[in-house]
């Protein structure tokens, strides 16, 4: 049974994830409010937050498990990538409690922690698949072997997709995060009405760019005073253009590595009209999609737990190191870097 603590960004998320029996319980808080006057996540305001919220949602989760603390028998948490400070508290937390139950504490890398989420649900994919990685932070394409054999495809050379819907929300005049509000907005409108680009899509490779995307939006609204019907249709074109790319490369990947397997990863994954498009592409083109639910594609604790718990179960013989005052976190932490579990 172990416990999995995520705070990397602006979500607390706790769960227990059973072995046996799957997720017996998880909560989430959200700082989505706390920093929507600033357009971002303001750093410290995050830290300062994940300390409340820790513990109360560690209780919360213990008791819709009807677990005891004592029953635990390993505390995974978010190592990295992430907010130093954010990360710091969870990693605190962890190790502190792991070091007093005198059990395991495993610093999990978040990026592994939303590549497995989709394993969570039931069929879960088998081994090996193509992901698509698209977070607040990263736009990326992989090739995952195994549990710990991540290969880059492909990535952005500049904004994340979710960081373009953040932006470009804000030049909407929309709230944080972008990405569900843009959607939102998008449903009233029309693609095609205002033309946007499709930046990389006949770039011959798997790399992506959004910079230039919201640049174009920017120009679409400077200046003017966009009617609600306009801002709709700007919203429907800039979803529709991170979407066409996405989708497209997608295939491309797939068909390149010559698998049957694409797995949906991420904050944006979230998406409805992402998994309408990609859903289509795959069936035309033969091969299966998965997606986590849409709570475990955004951050959660539920993912880390359940990383942890792959990789106690395929590497029982190295021992994780119990919980110790002795630990660090990797605020940049490359997912390549990670070692593999034998099998
Ligand atoms: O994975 P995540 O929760 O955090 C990171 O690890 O970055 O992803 C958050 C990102 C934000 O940029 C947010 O705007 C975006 O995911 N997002 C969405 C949707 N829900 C969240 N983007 C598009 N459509 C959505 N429905
Ligand atoms: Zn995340």
């Amino acid at each position: 049974m172990i416990l999995g603590i995520e705070t990397s960004c602006d979500e607390t998320g706790v769960a227990l994830y059973d072995s046996t029996h799957g997720l017996l319980g998880h909560a989430l808080h959200t700082q989505a409010a706390l920093h929507a006057e600033y357009g971002g996540v303001v750093p410290e305001l995050a830290s300062r937050d994940h300390i409340r919220r820790v513990l109360p949602l560690t209780r919360e989760v213990l008791q819709q498990a009807k677990a005891s603390l004592q029953e635990i028998d390993a505390v995974a948490y978010t190592a990295g990538p992430g907010l130093a400070g954010a990360l710091l508290v969870g990693a605190g937390v962890a190790e502190g409690l792991a070091w007093s139950l005198d059990v395991p504490a495993i610093g999990i890398h978040h990026l592994e922690g939303h590549l497995l989420a989709p394993l969570l649900e039931n069929p879960a994919p088998a081994f090996p698949f193509v992901a698509l990685l698209v977070s607040g932070g990263h736009t990326q394409l992989m090739r995952v072997s195994a549990i710990g054999q991540y290969e880059l495809l492909g990535e952005t050379l500049d904004d994340a997709a979710g960081e373009a819907f953040d932006k470009t929300a804000q030049l909407l005049e929309l709230g944080y995060p972008g990405g569900p509000q843009i959607a939102r907005l998008a449903e009233q409108g029309q693609a095609g009405r205002v033309k946007l680009p499709r930046p990389m899509l006949h770039s011959h490779d798997l790399d992506f760019s959004f910079s230039g995307l919201k640049t174009a939006v920017m120009l679409q609204v400077k200046n003017r005073q966009l009617e609600a019907q306009a801002r709709a249709d700007v919203a429907a074109e800039f979803e529709a253009a991170i979407v066409d790319v996405l989708v497209a490369k997608s295939v491309e990947a797939v068909k390149r590595s010559d698998l049957e397997r694409l797995v949906v990863a991420g904050g944006v994954g979230a998406n409805i009209s992402l998994r309408k498009k990609l859903s289509a592409a795959a069936a035309r083109a033969g091969f299966s999609v998965f997606y986590p639910a849409p709570e475990f594609c955004t951050d959660n604790g539920a993912m880390i737990a359940f990383a942890a718990a792959m990789r106690l179960q395929h590497a029982p013989a190295k021992q994780a190191p119990r919980g110790s005052g002795n630990f660090s976190v990797r605020p940049r932490w490359d997912l390549s870097s990670l070692e593999a579990v034998s099998r």
